[in-house]
């Protein structure tokens, strides 16, 4: 059964990515494209209904992000802040730049009865925006209006083309998910996009896919590829030949943790290979963040290689990609931040052919999909961890030496919030360590040493992400411990910085 599907254009707006994903939560699969990409898009298939996205330019600028309306004529669509203006100007309507901008938390001072605006739970919405809509293009009504913003939105019910100013996709509109919802029902779609019905077309997709052959599962013992290998060993059963390379990257004892675990829920499916020595030979003397990351993607594949033999026969290698990481490597909009080994990093001479069989989910809806799937807490519940593991969380060189000093004080640090029960809700938490050294005392002696720097944040979906507020009194204590019971450790630091600017990773 193929599934209906919302189109949201992305016309750079930060909320885009949101908007897939409150569709989603609706019942209703949903997809972004850049506005670059959407004419294609558009040409090539036609979605069951189209979302136009906010934007940080002005629809009146020379040259600004557009879409010929002719080219989703007849398909119910939603513009959004820029997707709203871009109708009105496209469609006949006027849009003007305003003398101040609308920011954050304001009042709709009127709402229709029956439109829209009218589904939200109260007259609270999130603005942001300079330029306005002034005149409506003909067969639209005005919907909703603030004191400063006489075009918060506006319907043409007929063609089913609706637009608001405010964001409904963000938490500080309270009932704009309802609003959402009430889109795709006027849409006239089927709320059916769920774990089930996406487990169930992913198995005969890649059965159909791979056939009689045999697929490299490369797993880390994170929830992406432990969810991807389940996914496969349901399709397929021992035809998935799931690989768990221990290149001594990863925390405290967690090597053994993801052997245990693995074997204990998929029985003999497993072949773990020890190549800690392989990784820090490749990895010394290397600073560069960039090149860490690409010899390590690069390594991988050399240990698949390597191990041909055992690896039989195999055709397809599977890995965990996730949404997100499409977004962040291929978008055409967004600048490229740092290379994701699982997306961009795969050198040109890899033989095996890819399999991604979780490119289309975020990560809440992987975790669904693995409790369906029958995974135990720990696998599903597990943080996110990079794939070049510590190799990130270490600014400077790569050394066994090093990676046993982050681990022991990430061991720390990690046991000290799990006590208190302050782990809930963070979205990941961590200890790194810098290429600095500073001078200390300890005993009598001087110290001259790095130092450690703890890093806890929340987050929804990694893009964003805010630093922890944890007692002082917890990181005074973990702080105390790291460098009594660390050697090589003589100073803590909290990180504060939020992404963006900074990024959840040190590198
Ligand atoms: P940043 O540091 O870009 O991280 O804010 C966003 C999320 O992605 C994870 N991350 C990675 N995951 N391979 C991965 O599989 C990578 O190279 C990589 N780099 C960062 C990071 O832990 C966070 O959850």
């Amino acid at each position: 059964m193929s599934h209906q599907r919302v189109l949201v254009v992305d016309f750079g707006g930060q909320y885009s990515q949101l908007i897939v994903r409150r569709v989603r939560e609706a019942g209703v699969f949903s997809e972004m494209v850049p506005w670059t990409a959407a004419a294609d898009a558009l040409r090539t298939e036609r979605p069951d209904a189209l979302i136009l996205s906010g934007g940080p330019r002005s629809v009146l600028e020379e040259g600004a992000p557009d879409l010929d309306p002719a080219l989703f004529e007849g398909v119910p669509t939603l513009g959004i802040c820029y997707g709203q203006q871009l109708l009105a100007k496209n469609l006949g309507g006027e849009v003007a730049k305003s003398d101040h901008r609308e920011y954050g938390a304001r009042h709709l001072d009127r709402r229709v009865a029956g439109s829209l605006p009218s589904l939200l739970r109260t007259d609270e919405v999130w603005m942001s925006h300079g330029d306005q809509v002034l005149r409506v293009p003909e067969g639209f009504e005005i919907t909703a209006t603030t004191t400063s913003c006489p075009v918060a939105g506006m319907e043409d019910s007929a063609r089913r083309i609706y637009g608001v100013q405010f964001h409904p996709e963000v938490t500080h509109t309270p009932g704009g998910k309802e609003l959402l919802a009430s889109f795709l029902d006027r849409a006239d779609l089927r709320r059916d996009w769920t774990a089930d019905a996406f487990v169930e077309e992913q198995v005969a997709a890649i059965r159909e896919r791979v056939g009689e052959g045999k697929v490299l599962c490369a797993v880390s013992g994170g929830v992406d590829s432990s969810v991807m290998a389940a996914l496969l060993i349901r399709a397929i059963g021992e035809r998935a030949v799931c690989v768990f390379v221990d290149h001594g990257l990863l925390r405290k004892d967690e090597a053994k943790q993801v052997i245990q675990t693995f074997g204990d829920h998929f029985g003999a499916n497993l072949h773990a290979f020890d190549e800690r020595e392989r990784f820090f030979g490749l990895l010394a003397g290397v600073t560069d963040p960039e090149r860490k990351r690409k010899i390590i993607g690069e390594a991988f594949v050399r240990v698949f290689e390597d191990h041909a033999d055992e690896l039989q026969g195999c055709d397809f290698l599977a890995q965990g990609t996730l949404y997100p990481d499409v977004i962040e490597s291929g978008s055409s909009t967004a600048a490229k931040i740092k290379t994701h080994h699982n997306v961009g990093g795969l050198p040109d001479w890899m033989r095996l052919a890819l399999i991604e069989p979780l490119r289309l989910l975020f990560k809440d809806e992987v975790r669904a999909v693995g409790r369906l799937l029958g995974l135990p807490d720990e696998m599903v519940e597990r943080e996110p961890f990079p794939g070049p593991g510590l190799a990130v969380r270490i600014v400077g060189e790569v050394t066994p030496e090093h990676v046993r000093i982050v681990q022991d004080a990430d061991a720390i640090f990690r046991h000290e919030l799990r006590e208190r029960g302050l782990n809930k809700g963070i979205w990941q938490s961590y200890a790194a360590m810098l290429d600095v050294r500073s001078v200390g005392v300890m005993g009598d002696e001087r110290t001259y040493a790095r130092p450690i720097v703890l890093r806890a944040v929340e987050s929804e979906d990694a893009m964003t992400a805010r630093a922890v507020d944890i007692p002082f009194e917890t990181l005074s204590h973990v702080a105390t411990r790291i460098v009594n019971e660390v050697s090589g450790v003589n100073r803590v630091f909290y990180d504060l910085t939020s992404k963006p600017p900074a990024t959840i990773e040190l590198e």
